[in-house]
């Protein structure tokens, strides 16, 4: 693509941190290039070079295996490589994060509950990659440990240091890949889906924590239990972290006054052209994320992002099943990403929205209309329903509980922070609301066993 870009100009920066490095926070990774691969008949096929892996760091990571069996390479990361083992001394070590074993001892009967004492325990074992900084890591297991009681993220059992090497141990959740069923999914299951993802959301919002990485390989979902747990906090932060002022949290009339008194503003009517010498400071924010699935003020760098940042996330992985497109949003920067996001919402929005944090959002592409697209006649184009039905001639349209999610993905995608909704508002929203009523009577609901 020619090289027509947008242009995002620091209104007035006096409150923003003088550092001229931009900072490059932007710890992403290809929503396709990274796992999702987690094999569930680890048991049986393991590839040599994984074999040799498995060697490796059972060498490397002294006593590991007197404590776990390990039996295959179930997922890799950016900064992990996340391995499936059998606890071999599960029975020996209070176990009350295992509210699954809990339940299914407390109903079995004596002689079944020797069986089940014998029953292999699975767990993963995350090895975080030593070029990882101590603070990151720290950060990670410290923020799991905050979260152990919270409903749907998947617990922190303990954590080993050899050397340099961490390794976290989490109980292994089998679920499938999402590659495998989002193109089937039907509405009902997605009221499931984002029940389970809404669920976890909300108690990691409730202790104001930020996950910052929601997209699919992080949420791993059980179709046939309707069942997922959130994963991977390694760029998790609490809210409030290095937080700066930043024009949204100001009221309207003050942001209008910053606006009309900015330097922006008095070089409005000039042609474009750039300062020869950038005074002003550049801009720094956390940026940390996946491509494609960054909220707007991530990428227009507010220095006070929020919890809400992960529903815009949430949002893209609903874009994402209704479109039947994965990835989404396929950009390789930030400002392309935000191009990307002005394809459907328009100039007009992303200009308001790009105001709202301080920011001038400039672009020459003619072809960006001022209004975008709606979300219903994306979805439409998308999933090859945009000519007219050739026996009526009509318009083809959604299906009323298409309607509905579209509904709800507004909310979610919505450019304006602090108008989204929040975790616990969604788990209220009919859409969501409605999973209650499907779930009760209806037992076709797995897509397909695991
Ligand atoms: N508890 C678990 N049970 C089963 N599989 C898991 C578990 N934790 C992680 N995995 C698998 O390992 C993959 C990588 O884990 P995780 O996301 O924590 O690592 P990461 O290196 O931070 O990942 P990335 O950078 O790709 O987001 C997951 O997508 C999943 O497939
Ligand atoms: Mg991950």
């Amino acid at each position: 693509m020619a090289k027509a870009r947008a242009q995002l100009l620091a209104i007035h920066q006096d409150d923003i941190r003088e550092d001229d490095a931009e900072q490059t926070l932007d710890e992403s990774g290809d929503p396709l290039e990274e796992s999702g691969r987690t094999v569930d008949s680890s048991d049986e096929e393991v590839e040599e070079s994984v074999a040799e892996d498995i060697a490796r760091f059972e060498d490397s990571f002294v006593g590991i295996n007197k404590r776990y069996r390990l039996i295959n390479r179930i997922g890799e990361g950016t900064f992990s490589t996340v391995y499936k083992a059998e606890d071999l001394e599960y029975n020996n070590f209070d176990n009350r994060w295992d509210i699954d074993e809990h339940e299914s001892r407390k109903w079995a009967s004596p002689s079944s509950r020797k069986r089940l004492l014998k029953r292999p325990h699975y767990v993963a074992i995350k090895k975080i990659y030593v070029t990882s900084s101590p603070m990151r890591i720290f950060n990670e297991l410290e923020l799991l440990y905050d979260l152990k009681h919270s409903d749907s993220v998947c617990p922190l059992i303990t954590a080993f240091r050899h050397h340099d090497q961490v390794v976290a141990v989490l109980p292994y959740f089998q679920h499938r890949d999402f590659r495998d069923y989002y193109r089937d999914m039907k509405i009902p299951e997605m009221r499931l889906y984002f029940r389970s993802l809404f669920t976890a959301l909300r108690s990691v919002h409730a202790k104001k924590i930020l996950h910052r990485d929601i997209k699919p390989t992080n949420f791993l979902y059980n179709p046939q239990y309707s069942r997922g747990v959130l994963v991977d906090f390694g760029l998790a932060e609490r809210e409030g972290t290095d937080w700066h002022p930043c024009a949204c949290t100001q009221t309207p009339e003050d942001r209008r006054y910053r606006i009309s008194h900015s330097h922006y503003a008095q070089i409005q009517h000039q042609p474009p052209s750039y300062p020869k010498n950038e005074t002003r400071n550049s801009r720094r924010a956390n940026r940390a994320g996946t491509r494609g699935f960054r909220a707007p003020e991530v990428l227009l760098k507010c220095t006070q992002q929020n919890t809400s940042i992960d529903m815009w996330s949430a949002g893209v992985i609903l874009l994402t099943i209704l479109s039947r497109r994965f990835p989404f949003f396929h950009s390789t920067d930030d400002i392309d990403a935000l191009l990307e996001i002005t394809t459907i919402f328009g100039r007009k929005k992303l200009k308001e929205t790009s105001l709202l944090h301080g920011q001038v959002f400039e672009t020459n592409i003619p072809s960006y209309s001022d209004g975008g697209h709606s979300l219903e006649k994306i979805i439409l184009w998308c999933t090859g329903r945009s000519s007219k039905d050739e026996g009526t001639g009509l318009k083809k349209e959604l299906e009323d509980d298409e309607k509905e999610a579209v509904q709800f993905l507004y909310r979610l995608m919505e450019c304006d922070p602090t108008k989204r909704i929040t975790a616990d508002e969604a788990l209220r929203h009919p859409f969501i609301a409605r999973a209650f009523e499907d779930s009760e009577g209806d037992d076709d609901m797995d897509l397909v066993g695991v």
